[in-house]
């Protein structure tokens, strides 16, 4: 099992398949991705041996996320592959939902679990300000569409922003009042390339949270692989509503996810330093048990919290190059 020295178990692993994203997110990518940098992403074998390793030290859900997943034309296979490894009883997948309506069919049927979306706004007008892109009814008939296929778990991210969406909760109340899905309202983080933007848009989710606390909303109790929301259900809803709030104490304390990115770095957390690069131990399947040694050994020196005590971002430079 893949344990760390303040005995948090890790059973969840974030794969990032690309870091190319065709969104312009303001407090992400404002400037669109940048091309400069060209790369080798993991390919299937790749990401069927380093998902073997990981099933076989504990992890049973496995997220895969961008950039925008969907940019890789494998994604169904990539899905695919991911589902049939040993062990892994999960696959979900966080994505801008810009092809979802298109795709989300060929997505289920190669075994994908459980959908993740961000929609900023309800709004076309605003989610277009935010993100650069006319796809907002799209997306929400996608959103629709996986529901009505059965996904069992789709959750929309709604990242808070005090100029777009800060007076936005009643309208999200009122469509996920006969919707069943998780509205999960996302603090801003601050990364390296948003620090201006973040001093100017960060919303304190503390407060909307105890607003929906004293409106009847009931806490859901986690499983233990869950991600970092506090979600809460109401019985006059059929919808959910979670809140992600990394500058809340004690967040870090329940980490239980490792992330990987799409060149084969591990990052030991969102924020932690540049990751350790381990693609030489994907090459066979005969490096198994050397890479299941080398993962756990990684852990012996995971950080109580990386970003919060000393109020440093670290590495990370936009979520996009992890995803998120
Ligand atoms: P699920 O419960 O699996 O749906 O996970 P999730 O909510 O983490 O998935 P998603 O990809 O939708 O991410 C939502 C937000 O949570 C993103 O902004 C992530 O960056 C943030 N997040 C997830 N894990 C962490 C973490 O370990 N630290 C911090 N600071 N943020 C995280
Ligand atoms: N702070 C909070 N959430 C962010 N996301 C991207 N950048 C940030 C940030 N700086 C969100 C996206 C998506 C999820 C994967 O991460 O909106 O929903
Ligand atoms: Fe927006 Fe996600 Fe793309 Fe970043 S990676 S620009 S948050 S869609």
């Amino acid at each position: 099992m893949l344990i760390d020295s303040y005995q948090r178990q890790f059973h969840y692993l974030r794969l990032s398949i690309t870091d190319v994203c065709n969104f312009k997110c303001d407090y992400c990518l404002p400037d669109g991705y940048d091309c400069s940098n060209p790369r080798e992403f993991l390919t299937i074998d790749e990401i069927k041996r380093l998902v073997t390793a990981f099933a076989e030290l504990g992890v049973s859900k496995v997220r895969i996320t961008g950039g925008e997943p969907y940019l890789r034309k494998d994604l169904a296979e990539i899905i695919r592959v991911v589902k049939n490894v040993d062990g892994v009883d999960t696959v979900a997948l966080t994505t801008n939902g810009y092809n979802l309506e298109t795709q989300i069919e060929k997505w289920v049927d190669a075994g994908l679990d459980s959908l993740n979306v961000s929609i900023d706004s309800l709004k076309s007008d605003t989610f277009r300000l935010i993100t650069g892109s006319n796809k907002h009814q799209s997306i929400l008939k996608g959103i629709d569409k996986a529901i009505s296929l059965g996904v069992k778990n789709v959750k929309v991210n709604a990242v808070l922003l005090k100029q777009f969406n800060e007076n936005e909760l009643t309208d999200f109340l009122q469509w996920i009042k006969f919707k069943p899905l998780s509205l999960r309202l996302i603090e801003l983080m601050e990364t390296g390339d948003n620090k201006t933007y973040f001093a100017k848009q960060h919303v304190n989710g503390e407060q909307l949270k105890n607003k929906i606390e004293n409106d009847g909303w009931l806490p859901i109790v986690k499983s233990k692989v869950a991600g970092p929301a506090l979600e809460y259900c109401h019985p006059d809803f059929q919808g959910k509503i979670g809140f992600i709030l990394p500058y809340s104490k004690d967040f870090c304390a329940s980490c239980n996810r490792l992330r990987v990115s799409s060149v084969g770095n591990l990052h030991k957390c969102l924020f932690a330093e540049e990751g350790l690069n381990f693609r030489h131990l994907l090459q066979s399947s005969s490096q198994l048990s050397q890479l299941k040694v080398w993962l756990q050994t990684q852990l012996d020196d995971k950080k109580e919290t990386h970003f919060l005590q000393d109020n440093k971002t670290g590495a990370t430079k936009h979520l996009a190059m992890l995803g998120g």
